[in-house]
């Protein structure tokens, strides 16, 4: 079976890749794109790259337009994407690339976001620890997924084994992340020009304010913490297009061996195909899972800090969106997990 599939946001930095990807899935059929501002225009016109879907134009993004299709991809900024949802109650499969239905606290989502709010979905993060398993499987049949904040989950996965296993104290836990500025969208802003940021390196939202934090505390939550999940939290914008480097700490729990720790990750991680521990001693880089739906995973236990450290590479456009939003259609549909993604870099 061919799945027909409509791409709204088709001209922005989440939808293109969404396409990307689904351009290559056997299983797949983009029929429709969508755009706001420049509905009208050729996909090429914003999308250059993606030369086997240059016949297509951006339509206006409207129910109208995306309703009819097997599966739609909402890949618009956070408080538009729940207007569209009602309207497509009729659709099989809607994933939403943006946070409208990422959090599960009304709260949360009043604090950090504002607005309406908009029921939960299954959080597209299939390697997620969660009580009891994995998240896949909550996505395994799923009708309404969202992908997951890319500053998110990468923190989340770099983290949730130790929380799961107790072995770290979630109530402390310090991240920063060199983030590149695809992670902000395609739409203009100053502090994001050529000329602000390269040769610099930028940190914004600093001081428990980004919008990421209530999705971590959440999916830390979800691992097992028990007890509070406490966590500063602060990315720098650095000159890469694309690309997420968080480094991430967290007290040890007390009485628990080096074995432990590390046996934590890999037992969570050992048989994943797109979550991989690196050997001891070894730490990515985001040079080596640009385009890859791969989140390489860095640890160290360092004892003179206490504190287990986690420094975890990922793709903010693959890993962090549009392949974690793939990898989690895949299973919704029960195609094999893997389809239409890969595991390997770009690299020089
Ligand atoms: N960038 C990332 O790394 C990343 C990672 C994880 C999640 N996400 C999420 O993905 C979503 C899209 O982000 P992005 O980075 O792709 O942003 P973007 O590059 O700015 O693209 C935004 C898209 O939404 C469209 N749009 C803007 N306002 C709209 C409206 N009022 N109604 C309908 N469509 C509208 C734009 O169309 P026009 O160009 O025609 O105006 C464009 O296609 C966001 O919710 C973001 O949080 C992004």
């Amino acid at each position: 079976m061919t799945y027909s599939v409509a791409v709204s946001g088709a001209s922005g930095y989440a939808g293109g890749e969404i396409l990307r990807l689904l351009a290559s899935h056997p299983d797949i059929e983009i029929t429709t794109v969508t755009a706001h501002s420049n509905a009208g225009d050729p996909l090429a016109a914003h999308q250059p790259h993606l030369r086997s879907l240059a016949h297509l134009t951006l339509a206006p993004t409207t129910p109208e337009v995306l309703a009819g299709h097997d599966i739609v991809f909402l890949a618009l900024p956070h408080g538009q994407s729940g207007q569209y949802t009602d309207a497509l109650a009729a659709t099989p499969l809607v994933i939403d690339a943006g946070a409208d239905h990422r959090l599960t606290s009304a709260d949360a989502w009043a604090q950090f976001y504002g607005g309406d709010f908009h029921d939960p979905w299954a959080y597209g993060v299939p390697e997620l620890p969660v009580a009891g398993g994995k998240q896949r499987a909550n996505l395994v049949g799923a009708s309404r997924i969202a992908a997951p904040g890319c500053n998110a989950s990468t923190v989340s996965l770099s983290l949730a084994p130790g929380v799961s296993a107790g072995v770290i104290d979630p109530s402390d836990i310090v991240s920063v992340l060199a983030v590149g500025p695809s992670g902000a969208g395609k739409s203009l802003k100053t502090n994001l020009l050529a000329s602000e940021i390269l040769g610099s390196a930028n940190p914004y939202a600093v001081g428990g304010t980004h919008r990421h934090i209530p999705e971590i505390r959440q999916a830390l939550l979800g691992a097992g913490a028990s007890g509070e999940v406490r966590i500063s939290f602060t990315p720098v914008i650095v000159p890469m297009a694309r690309g997420i480097l968080a480094t991430s700490s967290a007290p040890i729990a007390s009485g628990v061996t080096d074995a432990e720790i590390r046996d934590a990750w890999e037992s969570a991680y050992g048989d994943e195909t797109f979550v991989q521990l690196l050997p001891e001693g070894q730490f990515p880089r985001t040079a080596d899972v640009l385009g890859a739906n791969t989140a390489l995973v860095g640890l160290a236990i360092d004892r003179a800090a206490n504190r287990v450290v986690v420094v975890t590479a990922v793709d903010n456009l693959v890993k962090g969106t549009a392949g974690a939003a793939i990898q989690s259609m895949n299973i919704a549909l029960g195609l094999p997990e893997t389809t239409g993604l890969t595991v390997n870099g770009v690299a020089p």
